[in-house]
């Protein structure tokens, strides 16, 4: 596996295996990884002849207070796993290559962008402002075939797949279950800020999700009550989620009926660290 940091090393990698018509997968990540990136990177090799895993912690998602200058980063160790994954490139630039000086492009994707970890009052809509600018710039510097998210992160999804059809970005999205600890915890990079009480309460998010689903599987399909029984979940525990709602998995419109597309979303603070988490209702494992 080789390491570039710019993107005219990046094409230059990639000219030759592009010309062969080889097609290339893009796994975009901040680093730090665990089993959730490691099984993206897995996605991404066995459909694709070239892997490229981005490694940059993009400060334009992070928020005034959030956790930009702590995100876990320990480049070597990512170094290695990728590589033993059977990645090809790690495409790990510094922020300068990403943003130069007078850089002065937005790319929003206006409505889903405002709502869950969007709305005004949470991460608002300048976090997604932010992921949205850094992929469709990766997208032009890699230019793959197919690209590998994370259902984790059910709203970022979403989001990305309405920019690249608003905006004829010619790549595929794939989006991969999310990969849970032993206890359903679902993997974050930031679950490593949570002390050992704050690791056992955190299950009160796969909790709530797997009550309500539990619910839908007897055959509620009243999104206030399936609500009601996610929230009896938290009441019992002393986790208040930030948000929890019912919406279609697709465009994230509010449901009042659970249909085979709807994800339940929840978001709640854990101490200091906020994680988020979901489930498509109705699903199989
Ligand atoms: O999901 C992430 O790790 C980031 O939001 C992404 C997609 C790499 C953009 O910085």
């Amino acid at each position: 596996m080789k390491t570039v940091r710019t993107v005219a090393e990046l094409r230059a990698e990639l000219a030759e295996p592009r010309r062969a018509g080889r097609r290339i997968g893009l796994v975009p990540t901040m680093g730090s990884f665990h089993e959730g990136h490691l099984s993206l990177m897995r996605r991404a090799r066995e459909d694709c002849s070239v892997v490229v895993v981005s490694l940059f912690v993009n400060p334009t998602q992070f928020g005034p207070g959030e956790d930009l200058d702590t995100y876990p980063r320990d480049e070597a160790r990512d170094a290695a796993l990728a590589e033993a994954e059977g990645v090809d490139l790690l495409f790990a630039p510094p922020t300068s290559e990403v943003y130069p000086e007078g850089f002065d492009v937005v790319v929003r994707v206006r409505g889903l962008s405002g709502v869950l970890c969007g709305a005004p009052d949470r991460r608002g809509p300048d976090h997604f402002d932010g992921v949205t600018t850094v992929v469709a710039k990766l997208f032009n510097m890699v230019a793959p075939d197919v690209a590998y998210f994370g259902q984790k992160d059910a709203q970022q999804s979403v989001v990305i797949g309405r920019m690249v059809r608003d905006l004829d970005i010619p790549v595929r999205i794939e989006v991969c279950p999310t990969v849970r600890e032993s206890d359903g915890l679902a993997m974050s990079s930031r679950n490593a800020y949570l002390s050992d009480e704050e690791r056992r309460r955190a299950l009160a998010l796969h909790g709530a999700l797997e009550a309500a689903d539990a619910v839908v599987a007897r055959g509620e399909r009243d999104a206030s009550v399936v609500l009601a029984a996610a929230r009896a979940e938290f009441d019992s525990s002393d986790v208040e989620p930030e948000y929890l709602e019912l919406r279609s998995a697709t465009d994230l419109a509010p449901v009042e009926q659970v249909n085979g597309s709807t994800v339940l979303a929840v978001a709640a603070r854990v101490g200091r660290t906020r994680l988020i988490d979901n489930k498509v209702l109705g699903e199989t494992p």
